[in-house]
């Protein structure tokens, strides 16, 4: 089984995975965990240029596929033919948001190179939604990378976006209020995922 946890910046979505991973650790699974952009050597270098690096928006939609095909290639595919796990953090439904929907590039776009890639899917996708002017005033002042400094309207793009998907996609896609409490938010995931794993 294959998934996927996705969202704005800010929504919570990463401690809300390491919660969930701890969680099936605990119950004997040992999920193979991963992100994007990077996860493999070449793709964590391929991450640091993404996020750092004044760069043209092709060239980010193609690193961000470069980077995804390695990833495919070297512990995703291989750990689901080997019958594992596999949760990443981020997949291809970040590029249809973040490039197809706030660089607007389109998803038509981001399809072509997804379809080049392979096409693979998350069996489920988790997406943390919250409102943009939530999501910035959590993530503060920290240190913010090139994706994290654009305006809201771009931000409200990708959240536009992602909830485009969801809706074309209710039976992969499962929106979780990101604005709840942390821990209403770890019952729902336990409860959905539980019933996927014993199904
Ligand atoms: P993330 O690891 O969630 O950042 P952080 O560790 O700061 O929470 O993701 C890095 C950034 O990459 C994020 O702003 C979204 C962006 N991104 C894209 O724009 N397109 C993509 O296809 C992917 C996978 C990520």
């Amino acid at each position: 089984m294959f998934i996927s946890f996705e969202g704005c910046d800010g929504s919570g979505k990463s401690s809300a995975l390491s919660w969930v991973v701890d969680r099936l650790r605990q119950q004997g699974l040992n999920p193979v965990l991963t992100r994007e952009p990077g996860g493999t050597p070449l793709g964590e270098k391929v991450r640091s240029l993404l996020l750092n690096d004044p760069m043209a928006l092709e060239t980010e939609v193609l690193l961000m596929f470069a980077s995804r095909r390695q990833l495919l290639t070297d512990v995703i595919e291989p750990a689901l033919a080997a019958g594992k796990l596999v949760i990443t953090d981020r997949f291809v439904d970040s590029s249809y948001a973040f490039q197809g929907g706030g660089r607007e590039l389109g998803a038509a776009r981001i399809k072509q190179l997804d379809d080049w890639c392979g096409g693979s899917r998350p069996d489920l996708t988790f997406l943390f939604d919250l409102p943009v002017e939530v999501a910035r005033a959590r993530i503060g002042e920290r240190q913010l990378d090139r994706f994290e400094r654009e305006a809201q309207a771009f931000h409200q793009r990708v959240r536009d976006a992602y909830l485009a998907r969801a809706a074309a996609e209710p039976g992969r896609i499962v929106v979780i209020d990101a604005t709840q409490t942390m821990e209403a938010i770890r019952i729902q995931l336990l409860d959905i995922l539980q019933a996927r794993l014993a199904g």
